[in-house]
């Protein structure tokens, strides 16, 4: 008997084709069988799951969506999995068994912002994961039609649910941190529900010592302490959130300049101080000036709003007692009446505004620190001309460069000492070119003073 590999029908040993589907027995290439996401349609899997249409393909694997054969009314999401980059047969086993831990480990959650996790399996050599699907987009398509910066409402409906189902995995035992929350890995339902869709399960399939020293998350949402050795804790989880809330709320693109965003009212002035300030605090690159708990961090951003929305008379934000298993809250913008989210969901874009190049400080004392450089250099040169030329005690040349550098002796110093207080402050950290622009005022004052030593030892040495 010879089986095929898409429907699973017997055949006799020598048939080309499947009697039931017509796929070419002799045709099926060992690749379609190693590779992820090469599943056909209609292929099914244990006897149960039948591959209805790939719905996503990384790295690490595929996401398709299957119909069941015994609950006719349900789909599921089936995460592939392969081992194939795993060449140590050793580490292959580790794998193996640490998927099937995880994957029980998975199917122990239960939360309304998690797909809930029902079966894990093995077949050809790759893992699988069944899960809940979810209907709707990932948060980055949802953005991506709808544009940027969302209302600071329903950012706040997204940040309760967030929230949520954050402080569930870290306070369930042992703790469980998600380490890439990012919009591309998180579900938004046409009801306004989110689900934090992509477990790091998939890391287990990656070849060598990488997954374990190598940073697991995305470049510009990942805490600093994700790349290298450094331990990862709730406040990893702190930081991407706090990343994730900015983007969302001022429109900025976040991997642009990893562990360097710039201040949110800056960029987008409906956003107060206060709640600036806390994003800030929740990205900070160390851990130990973040937020300690999802919690603290959420109860300070809804203290900021509501500060400012008192202040503008506008009406305060309602905030739902913190119980991890409450449902999440309703979106605050209206149920849809029309296509996935609705007609009166549309968001009109408004381009963020401009990040600040540099600062005044910064440019002033570059230019400043330049000239004084250009006039100190000129100086070097005549002195320079004068000891050559000159003999004797009337050096007329010798002396018009040491009054042409005069200012110079002046400005140099002003220009480095102008730099240094803008490189401490944190306008020009994070304006675009304000630490190049103050570094550049710090060496060209620095060389000035160098220049000035040379005419000191030149005089002097013809004095001597
Ligand atoms: N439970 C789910 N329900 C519906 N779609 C899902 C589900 N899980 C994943 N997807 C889809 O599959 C894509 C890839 O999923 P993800 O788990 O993020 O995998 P990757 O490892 O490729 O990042 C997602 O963008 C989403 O469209
Ligand atoms: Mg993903």
């Amino acid at each position: 008997m010879k089986s095929c590999p898409v429907c699973q029908s017997d055949n006799i040993d020598n048939a080309q084709f499947c009697f039931q589907c017509g796929t070419n027995l002799a045709d099926t290439g060992l690749s379609n069988l190693i590779a992820t996401g090469m599943l056909p349609t209609q292929m099914v899997l244990q006897e149960r799951y039948v591959i209805e249409e790939k719905l996503g393909q990384g790295g690490m694997g595929a996401v398709y969506r299957a119909s069941d054969r015994r609950l006719s009314t349900v789909n599921w999401a089936i995460k592939e999995m392969s081992s194939q980059a795993i060449t140590s047969p050793l580490e292959r086993q580790q794998v193996r068994e640490s998927f099937r831990n995880e994957a029980e480990m998975l199917a122990a959650l239960a939360h309304p912002n998690l797909p809930r996790v029902i079966d894990h399996f093995e077949q050809d050599g790759k893992a699988y994961l069944v899960m809940e699907f979810v209907p709707g987009d990932t948060l980055i398509s949802y953005v991506q039609q709808e544009g940027l910066p969302q209302p600071l409402s329903r950012v706040l409906s997204w940040v309760r649910q967030l929230c949520d189902v954050l402080t569930y995995l870290h306070t369930s035992n042992p703790p469980i941190i998600f380490r890439d929350l990012k919009p591309a890995n998180i579900m938004l339902t046409p009801q306004g529900q989110l689900k934090l869709i992509d477990f790091g399960i998939a890391r287990l399939f990656k070849p060598g010592k990488e997954k374990d020293t190598q940073a697991f998350g995305t470049a510009g949402y990942s805490a600093p302490e994700q790349y290298g050795r450094g331990q990862t804790d709730a406040r990893s989880d702190v930081y991407s959130l706090g990343v994730l809330v900015h983007q969302l709320v001022t429109g900025y693109d976040p991997t642009q300049t990893p562990f360097r965003l710039p201040f949110a009212t800056e960029l987008q002035a409906s956003i107060s101080r206060e709640v600036s300030e806390v994003l800030s605090k929740a990205v900070d690159n160390d851990p130990a000036q973040r937020f300690t708990t999802i919690h603290e961090f959420r109860d300070a951003l809804f203290r900021a709003t509501e500060q400012t929305m008192a202040s503008t008379q506008a009406v305060a934000p309602h905030i739902e007692p913190g119980t991890i298993y409450s449902r999440p809250a309703t979106p605050s913008y209206p149920p849809a009446t029309s296509g996935v989210y609705g007609a009166e969901n549309t968001v009109t874009y408004q381009p963020p505004a401009p990040v600040q190049q540099t600062t005044v400080l910064a440019s002033a004392s570059r230019w400043l620190g330049i000239a004084s450089g250009i006039v100190m250099g000129i100086a070097v040169v005549v002195v320079l001309a004068g000891v050559l030329i000159e003999t004797g005690d009337d050096t007329p040349i010798q002396g018009f460069g040491i009054i042409i550098g005069m200012p110079a002796l002046v400005t140099g110093p002003i220009a480095s000492t102008m730099a240094v207080i803008a490189l401490a402050t944190q306008q020009t950290a994070h304006s675009k070119f304000g630490r190049r622009h103050a570094l550049i005022g710090f060496v060209t004052g620095a060389i000035t003073i160098l220049f000035c030593c040379v005419i000191l030892f030149l005089a002097g040495a013809t004095d001597a």
